[in-house]
């Protein structure tokens, strides 16, 4: 469980497996209060960046956005190499990318449950992410739950050095964004869920990234550069 720190977050997580992202193999992994993993070390910004301009890091963000959990919300994380979370993973990643033939080994989740906004808003916001790896290829899912209003800036995707990256979403206070819709968009036509394969392999000279391709997307607001 996270410390209830404004701005705050872990210490380094040992991963048990190495998880791959983007051509780059982590055994670290940081979860910042905020609404991000991040990899290299720690971060408390909370204003999100935009995912499509290198950051100088990489980072995996289901809401990023000016978190509090002083005063209520509990973020916190936990990781398997077996047991019934593992299939849980196998069952949905092979449903949301068929064909892959995938076996799970290791599972991270990190949960912000009714976490609040800063300052003290006292309101209730839920969503996880997971990370999902077999040892060859890796997938992340992001979950929502309510969402509550906030005025502050707020994004969901991922970012990388510029050249993979995905918005979910992406708010600056006078876009109007109705993110409470984050609970009922899903690019795996699950509400509330979306999957991304993560893992970049080189074959011969191509990159094969796995990608969800088929799945119906019920987003309104949807940036995204088609993998592959
Ligand atoms: C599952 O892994 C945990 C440690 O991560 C261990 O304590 C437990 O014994 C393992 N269970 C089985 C059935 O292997
Ligand atoms: C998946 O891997 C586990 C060991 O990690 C093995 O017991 C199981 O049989 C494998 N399942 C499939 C469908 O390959
Ligand atoms: C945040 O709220 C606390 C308690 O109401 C107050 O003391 C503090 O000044 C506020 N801080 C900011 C930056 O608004
Ligand atoms: C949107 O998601 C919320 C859960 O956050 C759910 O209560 C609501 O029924 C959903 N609405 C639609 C139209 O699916
Ligand atoms: C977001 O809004 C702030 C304040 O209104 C503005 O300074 C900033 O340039 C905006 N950022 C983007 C990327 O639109
Ligand atoms: C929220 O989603 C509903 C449909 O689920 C859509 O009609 C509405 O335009 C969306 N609003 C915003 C502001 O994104
Ligand atoms: C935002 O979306 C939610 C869920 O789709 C809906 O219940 C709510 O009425 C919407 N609010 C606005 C201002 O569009
Ligand atoms: C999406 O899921 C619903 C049930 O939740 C199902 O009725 C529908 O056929 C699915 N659509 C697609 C394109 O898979």
């Amino acid at each position: 469980v996270n410390p209830h720190i404004d701005d705050g977050g872990s210490s380094a997580v040992r991963l048990q497996n190495p998880f791959s992202f983007f051509g780059h193999t982590y055994s670290q992994i940081y979860v910042n209060n905020n609404g991000y993993l991040t990899f290299d070390q720690s971060w408390k910004n909370y204003t999100p960046i935009q995912f499509n301009v290198y950051s100088g890091r990489d980072v995996i963000a289901p809401l990023w956005t000016d978190i509090d959990n002083r005063a209520n919300g509990v973020i916190s994380y936990n990781q398997y190499s077996n047991g019934s979370v593992l299939s849980q993973a196998t069952r949905d990643i092979n449903q949301y990318f068929p064909g892959v033939n995938f076996n799970a080994s290791w599972v991270f989740v990190a949960t912000w449950d009714r976490v609040a906004y800063f300052n003290y808003s006292g309101t209730e916001t839920s969503f996880q992410v997971v990370l999902i790896s077999s040892g060859h290829a890796s997938f992340v899912l992001m979950n929502y739950g309510p969402i509550a209003p906030t005025n502050k800036p707020l994004a969901a995707g991922y970012a990388t050095d510029g050249t993979d990256w995905f918005t979910i979403l992406w708010s600056n206070v006078s876009d109007h964004v109705n993110f409470s819709n984050l609970s009922n968009m899903s690019n795996v036509n699950v509400s509330g869920r979306w999957a991304f394969g993560v893992k970049r392999t080189t074959q011969g000279q191509h990159y094969k990234r796995y990608h969800s391709c088929s799945a119906t997307e019920t987003h309104h607001k949807l940036e995204h550069k088609r993998q592959q």
